[in-house]
């Protein structure tokens, strides 16, 4: 497996983290904010503070930041037990299973920080890759909101809800 470091996010992180944040959020194919969102917005978005939790992949050869995740609670009162998460691999380094080590860090944070549930709110049916990892990750679809995403390129298609116990 291609070796990185997974540590977490400081504000020095930002440019790196923005540099390839903006083209997947641009390209509007697999995450629900507006494509244009500004960079402010992202960063506040992005950055979150404890007890949630961001995190950046580093490439061990050559330091380069490859990736980022965030995770936190997905409710509070009495569904606090439910975390979340959401992943950015730099589009430059697909399938190199970035996403993979950046997911199965995110499972091992809930689980330690006593979650019972990680639910996933919005996976685009046609994010397969994302799909796929999330499976591979112990994650199954609960269910998926016909046409609940407008993709760029294949039109609307569906949303699902992925969820795994921990
Ligand atoms: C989804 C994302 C995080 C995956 O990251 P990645 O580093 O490319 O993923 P990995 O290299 O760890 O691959 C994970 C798995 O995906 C599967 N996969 C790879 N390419 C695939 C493809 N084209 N179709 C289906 N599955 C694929 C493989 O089974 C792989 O598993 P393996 O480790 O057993 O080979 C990354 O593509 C990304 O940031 N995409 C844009 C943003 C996004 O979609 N975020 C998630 C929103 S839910």
């Amino acid at each position: 497996m291609y070796w990185v470091l997974i540590r977490d996010a400081t504000n020095e992180d930002w440019p790196e983290i923005w540099s390839f944040f903006r083209v997947i959020v641009a390209a509007g194919e697999t995450f629900s904010y507006d494509r244009d969102m500004p960079e402010d917005q992202a960063r506040q978005v992005w950055l979150i503070e404890p007890p949630g939790r961001t995190v950046v992949a580093i490439e061990q050869d050559g330091g380069a930041l490859v990736g980022t995740a965030k995770m936190h609670a997905n409710h509070g009162g009495g569904a606090a037990h439910v975390a979340t998460a959401s992943f950015m691999v730099d589009p430059q380094h697909p399938g190199r299973g970035i996403g993979r080590a950046l997911g199965e860090h995110v499972v091992a944070w809930a689980q330690a920080e006593g979650f019972r549930l990680m639910q996933f709110n919005a996976v685009v049916e046609s994010n397969l890759r994302a799909v796929q990892l999330w499976r591979l990750l112990g994650f199954e679809v609960l269910g998926t909101l016909p046409q609940g995403f407008h993709h760029p390129v294949d039109g609307y298609v569906g949303l699902h809800v992925m969820y795994r116990t921990l």
